[in-house]
C-alpha cells in the first residue's frame, strides 16, 4: 500500500505512467443504477448510459447498491430485484461483457435491526454487505447493530467513512477495521466534490492505509462527469489511487 499524500515535496514520487481509465479499481462496488428506486438513476436509459460510459473507461464489473433506508427509501429485496431485472436483461443481451450484480446500501438504524436484517440481506463477494450510517451523527445503537450484522454471518463494508464529518478521529475507523468492518472510499471524495474537509479525511485515511475498497457511489450525470474527467483533471490523484492496492477484485468472483 502506498503512503504519499503527506510526503514532503522533496520526497514526492512522480507518476511514472499515465492512468487513462479505471481498470485499476477492478470493478465498481457502490453505485445507484437500479432505475427509479432511490435518488440514483431514474430510468433504464440513464442506467445503461451511465454503465456504458463507465465500461468505456475500464469498469466492466458492477455491484450496484440502491439505498435500503427505512423512511427515506422504502425498498426491500423483492422490490430491488424486480427493478433490477430489466437492467440485467438488457445488459446481458446487448453488452454481455459487462457483469452486474445487485445488492444494497443498507442504512443502519433501528428499522434495519428489527425489520431488514432478520429477513436476510443481499450479500456479495465473501458475504459482504455495504452499510452506511447517518451523516448527522453515530446511531446510539451503532455497536449493537454492527455486531448483529456480523453475528448473522455478514462481513460489513462501511460506505464512505470520510463523509461522516462528526467523526474525524482516525482511531475510531482503525478500531472498527480491527473488528472486521472494511472501509470504502468514494472516488468523488478524494476529488473534493463534497468539500475540502471530506477530501482531507479521505487523504488521511489513504495515508494510514485504512481503505479496503473504492467505489463511484454514482447517482447522476454530475457525478459521472466529475468521475470520467479524472484522467484529464486529476492525473496525479488517479496515479496514486492506482498504486494504493484496493481489493475490489476480490468481490466479483460470485457474479453469475
Ligand atoms: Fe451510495
Amino acid at each position: 500500500m502506498f503512503s504519499f499524500f503527506k510526503k514532503k515535496k522533496s520526497n514526492v514520487i512522480a507518476p511514472t505512467y499515465t492512468v487513462s481509465d479505471f481498470s485499476f479499481m477492478g470493478g465498481d462496488m457502490h453505485s445507484h443504477l437500479v432505475p427509479g428506486i432511490d435518488d440514483g438513476s431514474q430510468s433504464l436509459e440513464d442506467s445503461v448510459r451511465f454503465i456504458e460510459k463507465l465500461y468505456s473507461m475500464g469498469i466492466s464489473k458492477f455491484i450496484t447498491t440502491p439505498h435500503i433506508h427505512g423512511e427515506m427509501f422504502d425498498n426491500d429485496t423483492q422490490k430491488v430485484q424486480k427493478h433490477f431485472q430489466p437492467l440485467k436483461d438488457y445488459l446481458a443481451q446487448h453488452i454481455p461483457e459487462i457483469q452486474i450484480q445487485v445488492s444494497a446500501e443498507y442504512f443502519l438504524d433501528t428499522y434495519f435491526l428489527n425489520d431488514v436484517l432478520p429477513k436476510g440481506l443481499m450479500a456479495f463477494g465473501k458475504n459482504n454487505v455495504l452499510v452506511e450510517v447517518s451523516m448527522a451523527g453515530w446511531n446510539r445503537q451503532f455497536n449493537e447493530i454492527m455486531f448483529a450484522v456480523q453475528v448473522n454471518g455478514y462481513n460489513p463494508i462501511l460506505a464512505h467513512p470520510e463523509r461522516y464529518l462528526y467523526e474525524t478521529k482516525m482511531e475510531v475507523f482503525e478500531a472498527l477495521r480491527n473488528k472486521g468492518v472494511a472501509m470504502q472510499m468514494n472516488l468523488l471524495s478524494i476529488l473534493g466534490y463534497y468539500g475540502k474537509s471530506i477530501k482531507t479525511n479521505a487523504e488521511k485515511m489513504l495515508e494510514m492505509g485504512l481503505y479496503d475498497y473504492c467505489g463511484t457511489d454514482l447517482h447522476h450525470d454530475r457525478h459521472l462527469a466529475h468521475i470520467t474527467d479524472m484522467p484529464n483533471t486529476h492525473q496525479e490523484i488517479l496515479w496514486k489511487l492506482s498504486e494504493y492496492g484496493f481489493k475490489n477484485n476480490e468481490l466479483y468472483q460470485a457474479i453469475a
